[in-house]
């Protein structure tokens, strides 16, 4: 295990050429289309605004995640496939390229530096199921199998369509107990959203999709998981949430009332629904101080659920601390006017730096130890 002081970038994308290609070759969204200048926009949303996105070499040429990652000091990244992954394949199409991909960034990892006088890599990855309707469980279990056996991949990107009925369906039993038993962790990230009528008809770019679509869609799909008992079934399985689970930590107390109040739910699960809360690992993606506190206060209460009451609970944000790790969500979220560094990762990093209550100790767990216990880097 490396024991300098690192700082480890836990959520940042790629679309891995293969991918890209792919993407290139297709009629409809999720599509990379040529556009003015000889540059090209990636559409993947399914009501995308006018043009997409610019998308470019940032996010398949590993030379740019590199250099990405030095400007900002970032000495670490563990890579994932962005959105919508093998969503939108058939089950044939998406085991194949499941298959390929990982072997892929096994190899992008593997071939790539390592920090200077250490065997530690500056690249690591979370590899990719081929999650999607009428695919076997057996296939599933062959890639939980190949990326278990990859070195660099230290687990798994996965959105949150499941087979097509979402993460609380029981199919997934045996893929849940696969990848406990490999100790890969969970990426669980959204691209869905929420249904799109909810955003009116105004023209407001990406801003609803992604600022309260993104994380209602993580904060519902954890919410089935925990009501669907997965945690009790399989109580070592770590799950890190996208978007620092976006509003789970503010609703956690209320979903816990909801479920003691239901005499369908109330009986279900062996803990207080704050008691599961408390076992996520959470990304560092909020971009402010308060909320990061906030979170680490919840996660902190959380984690002590089963023994303490709460009104007997001290706030510590420290204990919860241990369970939040840094990201940037690279190469989305480029900065509108050229500047040397991005503000969506310096945000972060200040709002890091400023949560009261932290401890030097706890920001640098933050910052990269909390990852390198996490993953074993
Ligand atoms: N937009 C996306 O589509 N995906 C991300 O991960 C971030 C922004
Ligand atoms: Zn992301």
């Amino acid at each position: 295990m490396c024991a300098a002081r690192l700082l480890v970038d836990v959520h940042t994308h790629v679309y891995l050429p293969r991918y890209a290609t792919m993407l290139r070759s297709r009629a409809a969204v999720p599509r990379i289309i040529p556009w003015t200048g000889g540059e090209e926009r990636l559409l993947i949303l399914d009501h995308e605004p006018s043009g997409g996105r610019p998308v470019g070499s940032q996010y398949w040429d590993r030379e740019e995640k590199l250099k990405f990652m030095d400007r900002h000091g970032i000495d670490v990244s563990v890579v994932s496939t962005a959105n919508p992954w093998l969503d939108f394949l058939s089950p044939t199409q998406a085991q194949e390229m499941a298959t390929e991909l990982n072997a892929d960034l096994e190899e992008y990892c593997s071939t790539g530096p390592a920090i200077p006088d250490s065997t530690t890599k500056r690249l690591y990855g979370f590899g990719l199921l081929p999650l999607v309707p009428t695919v076997s469980v057996d296939a599933l279990l062959e890639n939980v199998k190949q990326i278990a056996a990859a070195p660099h991949l230290k687990g798994l990107i996965m959105g949150t369509r499941g087979l097509g009925k979402g993460l609380d369906d029981e199919a997934l039993d045996p893929v849940w107990a696969a990848i406990e038993a490999a100790g890969l962790v969970i990426f669980l990230h959204p691209h869905y959203g929420v249904e799109n009528s909810a955003f009116g008809e105004k023209e407001n770019g990406h801003v609803l999709p992604l600022a309260l679509g993104f994380p209602f869609e993580t904060t519902i799909a954890t919410t089935r998981l925990i009501l669907s008992g997965v945690f009790d079934r399989f109580p070592d399985l770590r799950l890190l949430l996208a978007h620092s689970g976006g509003a789970l930590p503010a609703l956690s107390s209320r979903l816990a009332s909801c479920i003691d109040h239901d005499p369908l739910v109330a009986a279900r699960l062996k803990h207080d629904a704050r008691y599961y809360v408390g076992k996520l690992y959470l990304d560092a993606v909020s971009y402010g101080p308060e909320e990061m506190g906030f979170t680490s206060e919840v996660l902190s209460r959380a984690a002590r659920y089963k023994d303490i009451t709460p009104s007997k609970m001290i706030a510590n944000r420290s204990e919860g601390s241990k369970r939040m790790l840094f990201g940037t969500d690279h190469p989305f979220f480029p900065p509108l006017n050229s500047v040397e560094k991005w503000k969506s990762v310096v945000e972060n990093l200040e709002a890091i730096e400023d949560v009261q209550g932290w401890s030097d100790a706890d920001k640098e767990g933050v910052r990269g130890a909390n990852a390198v216990s996490l993953f074993s880097l």
